[in-house]
């Protein structure tokens, strides 16, 4: 759904995956150009509204974050309730990570519309030499459950933007 409030779109966009993949480090890095080398685990729910300029039109992205882990969790229905943009983000150095995509597809699907257009992102390509996820495996996984496809580093900013921009870019 889009609601339109003034002259902007507002679209809501979800963050889902494994706890410490960086989930709030791309929403950090991304909304405010930081990055927390020690940040705690997400408790609850926090959101940022972006503006982002697509095509020449001015639209919002209002980005959720929650925990990774069950226990901190925000409550699911509400978390992914009008969700039209989904970043499913794993850590290309943590092998378990990338094989929980597939739960994390289900608990989307379950919750929201099947067309919520989501980007699977494996972060932290910045740790060269501990990956355990090849890019070409990420993709593959990709194309096979039909979403869009990006590695990124909130770490050193590769493919941040370009991350948040494929989705809203996709939704709009
Ligand atoms: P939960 O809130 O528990 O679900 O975790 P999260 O997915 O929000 O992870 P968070 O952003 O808190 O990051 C976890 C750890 O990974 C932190 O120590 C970050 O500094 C680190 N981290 C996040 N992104 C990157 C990255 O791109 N590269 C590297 N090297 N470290 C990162
Ligand atoms: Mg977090």
């Amino acid at each position: 759904q889009t609601q339109q409030t003034d002259d902007y779109y507002l679209f809501k966009i979800v963050l889902i995956g494994d706890s410490a993949v960086g989930k709030s480090n791309l929403l950090a890095r991304f909304a405010r150009d930081e990055f927390h080398p020690n940040s705690k685990s997400t408790i609850g729910v926090e959101f940022q509204t972006q503006k982002m300029t697509i095509n020449g039109k001015e639209v919002k992205a209002q980005i959720w974050d929650t925990a990774g882990q069950e226990r901190f969790r925000a409550v699911t229905s509400a978390y992914y309730r009008g969700a039209v943009g989904a970043l499913l983000v794993y850590d290309i150095s943590r092998r378990l990570t990338f094989d929980s995509v597939g739960r994390w597809l289900s608990e989307l699907h379950t919750h929201s519309d099947m067309n919520v257009v989501t980007i699977l992102v494996g972060n932290k390509s910045d740790l060269k030499e501990a990956r355990e996820v090849t890019t070409a495996e990420g993709r593959a996984l990709a194309e096979a459950q039909e979403l869009f496809f990006i590695e990124t580093s909130a770490l050193d900013s590769s493919n941040v933007n370009a991350a948040f921009q494929k989705v809203v870019k996709e939704i709009y």
